[in-house]
């Protein structure tokens, strides 16, 4: 048994911070922020990171031609939940009306939306669901340290989500190496985000980010190209076999690295980090649906999907996609309007 991905979705809020808007209040440039990661502008969300993950998941239902009542299970993966209890999955089934789906909420940070869809990829396999939506989404801007320059200008809010469902094809993940450097989680915290921070007064107090940029680097580099390596053996594949790259993009020159050590040309990495900087859990499945829409992934293609983030957290995935690379449908699901910029919102936030 397989779990074949048969509907992809995304949403992106539409209101746009680009680098120019960052220098407005940061010590910062656009030639800076450019030079050091490949990020030109980010989105930020006017609405809580459920609806965006429905949004996504509306569509990537449509896109499968299927319905609410078709869905067995939701995997909702994310770092800023809107709530910790009911959880976040709750909510997207009770929004998208799939009242036969079970519902829970994976944190594994920036690789969520991939530990979410190796969950879902083997309760399928193992026969305890024949169809799954899984979503990676993140409002990060709210939990956002606005005033550090170290962080603030590297992140984003949005969304993606895949339908997933029972196949007796070869297709979807077909092998994957997850792991996670625990003795260096401190380097990558959000302190202040967490019960470990809360009084009876207050649950959350500012939100300190703490995060050592370099060794971040060396290590997602060394992570993902290890997770990618054993993925690689695991399938006995070499990396002229792989079709396309569709990484985690947390930084440009991250993948750039990432890549070289590899072997694999530039051509064959898909790359969107200039529109929306790093999304955490949405990222790579983000990346994984433009690639899709922008005709990047043809049928049967081979797609090698590394990515690292908090805890720290490494993933590296093999998916074999399927016949179609057309939606079934188009979902007329939308996000309510928006009428403000990223701009002003982010200088309400700080
Ligand atoms: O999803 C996983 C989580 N995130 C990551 O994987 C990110 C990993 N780390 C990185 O991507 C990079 O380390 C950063 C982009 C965070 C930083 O790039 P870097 O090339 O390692 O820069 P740096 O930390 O060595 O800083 C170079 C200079 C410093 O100034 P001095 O000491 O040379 O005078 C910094 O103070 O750049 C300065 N700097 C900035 N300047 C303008 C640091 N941040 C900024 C900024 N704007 N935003």
């Amino acid at each position: 048994m397989y779990a074949a991905i048969t509907g992809w979705g995304k949403c992106l809020p539409p209101a746009i911070l680009s680098n120019d808007d960052l220098a407005t209040f940061l010590d910062t440039s656009d030639e800076w922020i450019t030079s050091r990661t490949g990020m030109k502008e980010r989105r930020i969300s006017h609405v809580d990171v459920s609806e965006l993950g429905y949004v996504a998941a509306a569509r990537a239902l449509a896109a499968a031609g299927k319905q609410p009542e078709d869905v067995e299970l939701i995997v909702f993966g994310s770092t800023t939940f809107d709530e910790l209890c009911p959880n976040g999955a709750s909510n997207i089934q009770r929004l998208l009306g799939a009242e036969n789906a079970a519902c829970m909420d994976l944190n594994t940070a920036c690789t969520s939306g991939m530990y979410s869809l190796t969950v879902a990829t083997s309760m399928i396999k193992s026969g305890v669901v024949k169809s799954a939506i899984i979503i990676g989404a993140e409002v990060i801007s709210k939990v956002m340290d606005w005033s550090n320059r170290d962080v603030a200008v590297l992140f984003g809010d949005g969304a993606a989500a895949l339908y997933l469902e029972a196949s007796t094809t070869a297709e979807g993940v077909l092998a994957e190496s997850l792991g996670c450097f625990g003795e260096a989680r401190d380097i990558l915290s959000l302190q202040g985000w967490g019960m470990k921070y809360a009084d009876k007064k207050r649950i959350l107090g500012d939100v300190q980010w703490a995060f050592v940029g370099q060794e971040i680097f060396k290590k997602a580099v060394n992570g993902m190209t290890k997770a990618s390596q054993q993925t690689l053996e695991k399938s006995d594949l070499q990396p002229e076999d792989i079709d396309l790259v569709v990484p985690h993009q947390a930084n440009l020159r991250i993948i750039d690295t990432l890549t070289k050590k590899l072997k694999m040309p530039n051509d064959k990495v898909f790359i969107n980090i200039e529109r929306y900087g790093n999304m955490s859990a949405a990222t790579a499945l983000v990346a994984l649906v433009e690639a899709v829409e922008e005709g990047y992934v043809k049928p049967g293609n081979l797609l090698l999907m590394p990515a690292f983030g908090g805890g720290l957290t490494l993933s590296a995935h093999l998916v074999k996609w399927g016949e179609r690379t057309q939606p079934v449908a188009q979902s007329a699901v939308e996000l309510p309007e928006n009428t403000k910029t990223g701009l002003e919102m982010v200088n309400a936030l700080r």
